[in-house]
């Protein structure tokens, strides 16, 4: 089935005030690149090319300045207004004529997933029905939280209830069939006067039509929400990159690896960074594509393709 991404980068961000009042949350930096890189990496990395970014009439014009029609990463990017934040499902409503039937993933912008992501590769290839995720945490009535049953069948998802079932929250990252607008119009706003992506998934689930499949400790999934939690996700990121040497959520080391540009479109790409450590770090991915290359003779080892870029 198509599959198109959303990224919904709205809300008022007011937990982040004064610092949104410079920026939206989602463009605020985590480390070296702006929040919005990692969420459209997980995208990228789970193969979808056709992705609508969703924000605030104030801020959208900051993401185009950005990000533009997506040409430089080989993908296509697509902006839409949300005047006023009235709930996470309403993203569908929004995206109705993106979507043109197709199935659909969503992402939070505020969400970083870090690791091997065959997890939402796997869930894309679904055919029907939605699939979402449970993610083992500390505090659960900060999020949807997911009810089993003795058997580890799903009973229900609560939206931050205040004695959670279970210790598995729901991460901002959904996949959806092409039913999902359908089903979407068909919610009703809740007391806080939203369209709440619980719903709708408690509406696929009544249907027998969602999966929830749990992510173990090989995922990262950090929250962006608090001034604490923005640092530590950003100190998280700086960690691994420091160790490694590599970048998470390089859009244009992504965009090379999974042939969306050419050679010549990523030399290009590297000839316009104005950053110099961010282009040294370009070119090194060049040298290194090229060396690797020049070894894969016959004779020589082979060795196992590996994922740059959580
Ligand atoms: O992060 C995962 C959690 O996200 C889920 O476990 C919850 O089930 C889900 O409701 C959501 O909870 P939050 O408390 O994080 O929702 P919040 O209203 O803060 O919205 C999440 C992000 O989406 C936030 O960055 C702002 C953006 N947003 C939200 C709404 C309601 C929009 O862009 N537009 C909106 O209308």
């Amino acid at each position: 089935m198509t599959r198109k991404g959303i990224i919904l980068a709205g809300g008022s961000g007011s937990r982040l005030d004064p610092l949104t009042r410079i920026a939206c949350k989602q463009l605020l930096p985590i480390y070296d690149k702006p929040m919005i890189y990692y969420p459209l990496s997980t995208l990228m990395l789970g193969g979808i090319r056709e992705i609508l970014i969703i924000s605030t009439p104030k801020d959208l014009p900051a993401f185009r300045n950005l990000l533009g029609d997506g040409r430089q990463l080989g993908i296509r990017l697509e902006y839409q207004e949300q005047a006023a934040p009235e709930g996470i499902a309403q993203a569908f409503l929004l995206a109705e004529s993106f979507l043109a039937g197709a199935g659909a993933a969503l992402i939070l912008g505020d969400n970083l997933f870090y690791g091997k992501l065959d997890f939402l590769r796997s869930a894309l290839g679904l055919q029907q029905g939605a699939c979402i995720f449970g993610y083992h945490v500390r505090d659960p009535e900060r999020f949807g939280v997911v009810e089993f049953d003795a058997e580890h069948r799903v009973l229900s998802i609560e939206e931050k209830p205040r004695v959670p079932r279970s210790h598995y929250a729901v991460p901002g990252l959904y996949v959806y069939d092409g039913t999902v607008v359908e089903r979407t119009k068909k919610l009703q706003p809740s007391a806080r006067h939203e369209l709440e992506i619980t719903d709708l998934n408690n509406a696929y689930l009544a249907d027998g039509l969602l999966e929830v499949r749990l992510l173990g400790r090989g995922i990262a999934w950090l929250d962006t929400g608090t001034p604490a939690s923005l640092l530590e996700a950003g100190n998280y990121i700086a960690t691994i990159e420091h160790q490694q040497n590599l970048k998470i959520a390089c859009l244009e080391e992504i965009a090379f690896n999974q042939n969306l540009i050419t050679r010549s479109g990523f030399e290009q790409v590297i000839a316009e960074t104005r950053n110099p450590d961010y282009r040294r770090y370009l070119e090194g991915v060049l040298a290194e594509k090229d060396r690797i290359a020049s070894f894969s003779s016959p004779a020589s080892a082979s060795v196992s393709p590996v994922e740059t870029s959580g």
